[in-house]
């Protein structure tokens, strides 16, 4: 059994790569979650050739939130604890796709994923002593109008920065809920924005997104930087010390008034578990 685990979600690609960098170097077992082999295996080879065994992994597509079942499963049968765990999976999406439980895709995958793979986590975090839930958010969240009583975007004109946005603004929501039910308890969570960075996020945008996107790329932080603020958070003292916090550069930030309404993020919590219930 290994002394500490690490599950890094979306850990194939970008920012979660450099996390699963980050914590293998700290010395964690590190479980590289992707959603498939064919983008998963070739960042598992690179992991592996600087981290041997540390490094494994394990597969989810978070757009079916019974995957996370699967997953789960999986990991149980391997690790009897969870220290920290990197909600990261995450896109944009160019047009209104559902996931295999029919909601929004950016909702289902950016916010449902996390919400879902914290709530089947959570027993296992909970017995682990000094555990984390660190979550990737981002300012996009300043672009967000988030309408509760329509979280799957339906009936609507589809705008992928506002969905996108939207999905950014529920990270930071959910975090501060998480921190406030995990109250009594020593899990810290926080959520972070990494930067603008140069990954393959943007790759499933359309429109001008796309026409623009080299140019932006030129001014971009790379994946490593992108990852320092979510290695501080699984990391540090300093973060331990409290929680449900936004951060970025390596720094709590207040985020805008939308991302404090904490009467939100209890209907958000409350509409999400009525979400992932469904299929129950
Ligand atoms: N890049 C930025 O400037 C920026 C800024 C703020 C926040 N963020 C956030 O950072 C996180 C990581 O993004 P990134 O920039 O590192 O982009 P990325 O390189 O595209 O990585 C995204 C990761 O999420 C995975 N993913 C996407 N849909 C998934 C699904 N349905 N099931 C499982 N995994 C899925 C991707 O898998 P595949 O490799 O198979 O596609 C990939 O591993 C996201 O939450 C994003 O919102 C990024």
């Amino acid at each position: 059994m290994a002394d500490r685990v690490c599950l890094v979600t979306g850990g194939n690609s970008g920012i979660g790569f450099e996390l699963c960098r980050g914590m293998a170097a700290a010395g964690f077992h590190v479980v590289m979650v992707s959603r498939g082999t064919e983008r998963g295996q070739p960042a598992l080879e690179k992991l592996q050739a600087e981290f041997g065994d540390s490094v494994e992994m394990m597969l989810c597509d978070m757009s079916d939130l019974d995957n996370i079942q699967k997953l789960h499963a999986e990991y149980t049968a391997k690790f009897d604890r969870l220290d920290v765990l990197f909600n990261n999976a995450g896109a944009m999406w160019g047009k209104r796709k559902l996931t295999a439980q029919g909601n929004e895709m950016t909702f289902g995958v950016n916010h449902l994923g996390y919400f879902e793979m914290t709530r089947t986590f959570l027993p296992l975090i909970k017995t682990t002593e000094g555990s984390r839930i660190i979550n990737t958010a981002s300012v996009a969240h300043r672009m967000a109008h988030l309408r509760l009583d329509n979280l799957n975007h339906e009936n609507k004109w589809y705008s992928q920065w506002r969905t996108y946005g939207n999905s950014k603004l529920c990270n930071i929501l959910f975090t501060r809920e998480l921190a406030r039910r995990l109250e009594g308890t020593s899990i810290i969570t926080h959520c972070f924005h990494p930067g603008v960075v140069r990954t393959r996020f943007g790759s499933g945008a359309s429109g001008l997104v796309w026409l623009f996107w080299p140019i932006f790329r030129v001014l971009m932080i790379n994946a490593k930087r992108g990852a320092k603020t979510g290695l501080h958070l699984a990391l540090s003292e300093d973060a331990g010390s409290s929680t449900g916090q936004f951060w970025s550069s390596m720094k709590r930030r207040k985020g805008n008034r939308h991302a404090r309404n904490d009467d939100n993020a209890t209907i958000l919590w409350e509409k999400s578990e009525e979400m992932v219930n469904v299929r129950n």
